[in-house]
């Protein structure tokens, strides 16, 4: 099973994808959090791809279909895989495709999460993510059972640089211009389904897996 979570910062990709992959046993690619590990590590790729995620900006199209690429060769011996973040700019959903097409693999869903941007806001700028295992938490929406501390692992929970809402916006209207033509271009496909994101976490996440197990043999 291949999958590609869509939809605007903030939409809750990350957060379905934590239920997902732990459901139907995926190998989770998220560019996000694949380009904030190297930036933490202070690699190359972490150099590289730095300034533009301080702003809210995409970095390079071959900088993340490298990563992507090498991620899927190693998925492709597995179950299956959940994209998240990623294709992002129709460049990036044609080297995809192509890359699909060498592997002799085909994408099943492209599940696009919509949400209205006010709640956007709302839901980034409360955001806290746990610096040892990643989990998503809000202050107000989702928040941990005790204070700053991970449910899962203990960790301590952090704000993302880029939720400030300067870079906020930034990121919105970057996903307006660069990301949202992607919805026309899955649909052309016929792989697209949208899900209303203005929802409990749950109800998103159960209404995802009555689509996954519907289309299974
Ligand atoms: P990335 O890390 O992918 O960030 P993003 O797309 O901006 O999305 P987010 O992670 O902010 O949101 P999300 O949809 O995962 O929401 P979450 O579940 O956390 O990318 C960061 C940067 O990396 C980019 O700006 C770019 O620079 C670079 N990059 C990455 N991929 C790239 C690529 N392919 N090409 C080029 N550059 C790339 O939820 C958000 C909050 O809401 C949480 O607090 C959560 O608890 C809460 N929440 C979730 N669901 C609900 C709900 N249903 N109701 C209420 N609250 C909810
Ligand atoms: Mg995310
Ligand atoms: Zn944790």
């Amino acid at each position: 099973m291949l999958i590609i979570l869509l939809g605007p910062p903030g939409a809750g990709k990350g957060t379905q994808a934590e239920r997902l992959v732990s459901k139907y046993n995926l190998d989770y690619i998220a560019t996000g959090d694949i380009l904030r590990n190297a930036i933490k590590s202070g690699s190359p790729l972490g150099k590289q791809a730095r300034g533009y995620m301080e702003k809210g900006q995409l970095v390079p199209d071959e900088i993340v279909v490298g990563i992507v690429k090498e991620r899927l060769m190693e998925s492709a011996s597995r179950g299956g895989a959940l994209l998240d973040g990623f294709p992002r700019t129709v460049a990036q959903a044609r080297s995809l495709d192509d890359v699909l097409q060498e592997m002799g693999l085909k994408l099943d869903h492209v599940i696009h999460i919509e949400v209205e941007e006010e709640e956007l806001i709302a839901r980034l700028t409360g955001r806290r993510v746990c610096r040892d295992c990643g989990a998503n938490y809000h202050i107000k929406f989702n928040s941990p059972k005790v204070r700053n501390v991970c449910d899962q692992c203990g960790g301590e929970l952090y704000q993302r640089e880029d939720d400030s809402l300067a870079t906020v916006t930034e990121r919105l209207a970057v996903y307006k211009k660069q990301t949202e033509p992607l919805i026309d271009y899955y649909a052309a496909q016929k792989l697209i389904t949208t899900i209303n994101g203005n929802q409990e976490i749950d109800a998103i996440f159960t209404e995802i897996c009555t689509l996954l197990d519907q289309q299974k043999p």
